[in-house]
């Protein structure tokens, strides 16, 4: 039985990656991707969505137009990582395409119309704020959502990569992340702390094979990841984890938490902060109860990319 899905966007180079797997999934009934603005605007976001459906000679997946900016707050857009166009500057033909209405309108209706509703988030979380406080029964509709986002400390790597404490799609819109998590919608959080596990993470040496004997995709990875590569040293897909565990719910381990999210912090403005004092009962620890992955099969992970992303069995239809 396929797994009706909503997956929220703001493609760049991992999220482009995460809709590729996602699209080669039969696992999935993929009701629509929504368009947020983050690491690049939106009206971008929208246009590399059609870009890889395009490419890929995919019609039939429905694109919707989500926010364009935080609830509160400006956008730092992650042009120097993601390239101008959002794709690594590959220069996709982009041959256009129209959205199918807006976020909140789908978001509203899909819950309403499948009991067991998954949606994934590689984006700051804004649009789902937005369907949370427009009808309060959304929540309980929604069977989960599956956010990439975050940096909790449960492991070595959860650090930020928006300044010391912050991850991008947090920082983005923390006020919409704190909403979310105390929303009471069951949230599993893919942190930091998991998608940059060195057994996740490609070296430079396994980017430049893949280009070598990579599919239609694989082909323009190093492309895609060379500013990810130059900055950072080596290449982590951050939003492919969420989509690979739907595939394999193996990869990922979870740790239930209790999250707060800094809304105001000069040196730390939205750092998720979990409570260790685990010896408290869960009503009086400080923030809300998230599900947070502390541990990922990164061997696994990466059998899933080239099986379904990035080797040479994925073609153009
Ligand atoms: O921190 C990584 C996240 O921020 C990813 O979703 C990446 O695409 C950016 O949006
Ligand atoms: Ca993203």
């Amino acid at each position: 039985m396929e797994k009706p899905l909503i997956l929220h966007m703001d493609p760049g180079v991992d999220d482009a990656l995460a809709l590729v797997l996602a699209l080669n999934s039969p696992e999935f009934n993929i009701l629509g991707v929504i368009a947020s603005y983050g690491n690049v605007p939106r009206e971008t976001s929208l246009r590399n969505i059609f870009r890889i459906l395009n490419y890929l000679g995919v019609d039939d997946v429905k694109v919707y137009k989500g926010s364009y900016r935080p609830i509160m707050g400006h956008v730092d857009y992650a042009f120097d990582i993601h390239g101008e166009d959002g794709l690594g500057n590959i220069s996709l033909p982009y041959k256009g395409g129209v959205a199918s209405g807006m976020a909140i309108d789908f978001l509203l209706e899909s819950s309403r119309e499948y009991g067991d509703l998954t949606i994934v988030s590689t984006a700051p979380l804004t649009d789902i704020a937005l369907a949370i406080l427009a009808d309060s029964e959304f929540v309980d509709r929604v069977s989960r959502l599956i956010s990439m986002g975050g940096a909790f400390g449960l492991t070595p790597y959860g650090y930020g990569n928006m300044g010391a404490a912050s991850e991008f799609n947090v920082y983005s819109d923390p006020h919409a992340a704190s909403i979310v998590y105390s929303s009471g919608l069951d949230v599993y959080s893919v942190g930091l702390d998991v998608t940059r596990d060195p057994s996740a993470v490609y070296t430079e040496e396994e980017v430049r094979k893949i280009g070598r004997g990579g599919g239609a995709i694989g082909k323009l990875f190093p492309n895609m990841v060379s500013s990810i590569l130059r900055i950072e040293g080596a290449v982590a897909i951050h939003d492919a984890v969420p989509v690979a565990y739907l595939v394999d719910e193996n990869i990922l381990r979870f740790k239930d938490v209790y999250v707060s999210v800094e809304l105001c912090g000069s040196e730390s403005y939205g750092a998720t902060i979990v409570d260790r004092r685990e010896w408290l009962p869960g009503d009086l620890r400080q923030g809300s109860r998230v599900w947070v992955a502390d541990w990922i099969d990164g061997g696994r992970f990466k059998e899933i990319m080239w099986e379904r992303v990035l080797g040479p069995s994925v073609g153009r239809r």
